[in-house]
């Protein structure tokens, strides 16, 4: 799970994965990291933890990463946030392998429409993006789950 600061959007979208991995007792491992290294070490923002809070999953554990190149080799599925992110994260892709591993989120909710997580950094708007964030990530396990039948 990939965002830009790795300390909102992406921390939640990992606790919200490793939620569904544990419901349905899937062997899957979950990382999330950022684009940028602003708040590398850093625990997630306060608002995203008391968001995710409410929805009975604590991601205060969680520290701020670097994205980098080894994760693409050996992640099967990189989620993006925005496109943004998308982009910046193709950019570090080195055969066409890695860069059909690099998905936007959003696009397991709304197939084909690219859009975004918002950035609810500056702007808030915390239980939406957890909204958009849950559903897309309940899609993306029902999609990936059906894959391997
Ligand atoms: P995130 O949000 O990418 O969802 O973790 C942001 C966090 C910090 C900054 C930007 C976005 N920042 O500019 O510090």
């Amino acid at each position: 799970m990939v965002c830009l600061g790795n300390i909102c959007r992406s921390p939640m979208a990992h606790g919200v994965l490793q939620s569904e991995i544990d419901k349905r007792k899937l062997n899957w491992e979950v990382d999330s990291a950022g684009t940028s290294a602003f708040h590398r070490g850093d625990a997630p923002d306060r608002r995203a933890i008391e968001t995710a809070m409410i929805h009975s999953i604590d991601i205060s554990d969680q520290r701020s990463r670097l994205l980098v190149s080894q994760d693409l080799k050996e992640y099967d599925v990189i989620v993006t946030m925005d496109t943004n992110n998308y982009n910046n994260t193709l950019k570090m892709a080195e055969n066409a392998d890695e860069k059909s591993k690099v998905k936007l989120l959003l696009n397991y909710s709304h197939p084909g429409e690219n859009r975004a997580v918002p950035d609810p950094y500056y702007s808030g708007g915390f239980d939406y993006v957890y909204a958009l964030i849950q559903e897309a990530v309940v899609a993306m396990v029902d999609s990936l789950t059906k894959d391997k039948e």
